[in-house]
């Protein structure tokens, strides 16, 4: 990455666009301390947390998707939610309120997680996010494989979440029509820097966008 400057505001979702390779993941892992910052600095709610841990990181409401399999396959659902939250009642809590998204999750709570299905394994990822009541949420390609249904009704479960909830909401994306229908504002990533940023709003976001991931 080099001369990569975001600012991600609470109450927003910010998409960051590029194509294979560019360094979206990249960005999102150095975020959570998962590789090291060569340079800059990086604020959370007005604290330094350059070269922090991840595990510190996480402690301070900052919650991730990561683009590859996360969930643990052996253990069930619910097992899988219990170990991202403090204790049986912010379970409880957080089974109440993410399962009026997803009202599967309450009836494969003994499952394993692993014979879910695509699909459903990532709606369970941002739930169990969800469930954790994150400041910051980062997600790394949520719609890659999915079916358009599923893709809206992500699209609906994040726009709602961020309505209630005071949280910033920073997505890696490939998809362009689920980025302008989720996004306040974006970022495109080519080789490591930004090439593109502004308003979802902006005049000719869409035509822009399509264009650095596709030619
Ligand atoms: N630890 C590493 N060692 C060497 N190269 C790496 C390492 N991590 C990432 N890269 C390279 O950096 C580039 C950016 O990778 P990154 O995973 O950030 O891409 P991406 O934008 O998320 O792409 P995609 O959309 O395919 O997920 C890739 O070419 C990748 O091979
Ligand atoms: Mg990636």
């Amino acid at each position: 990455m080099r001369d990569v400057t975001l600012d991600i505001r609470l109450g927003e979702i910010f998409v960051l666009l590029g194509k294979n390779g560019m360094g979206k993941s990249t960005l999102l892992k150095t975020v959570m301390g998962f590789l090291p910052l060569l340079g800059g600095r990086m604020n959370l709610f007005g604290s330094d947390i350059s070269g922090m841990q991840p595990y510190r990181i996480a402690r301070k409401a900052v919650a991730y998707t990561p683009q590859e399999q996360a969930l643990f396959q052996d253990l069930t659902v619910g097992d899988n939610l219990r170990l991202a939250l403090r204790d049986d009642r912010a379970l409880k809590l957080g089974l109440e309120r993410v399962g009026v998204f997803f009202p599967f999750i309450l009836e494969r709570l003994k499952q394993r997680a692993g014979t879910l299905s695509g699909g459903e394994q990532k709606m369970l990822l941002v739930a169990r996010a969800l469930m954790t009541r994150p400041r910051l949420l980062l997600v790394d390609e949520i719609t890659e494989g999915l079916q358009p249904s599923v893709i809206e009704k992500l699209a609906g479960v994040l726009k709602a979440e961020r309505k209630q909830s005071e949280m910033a909401i920073l997505l890696v994306e490939q998809h362009v029509k689920f980025a302008l229908e989720v996004a306040d504002r974006y970022a495109v990533l080519k080789l490591g820097e930004i090439v593109d940023r502004g308003d979802i709003e902006d005049p000719g976001v869409e035509n822009s966008i399509s264009e650095h991931l596709t030619v």
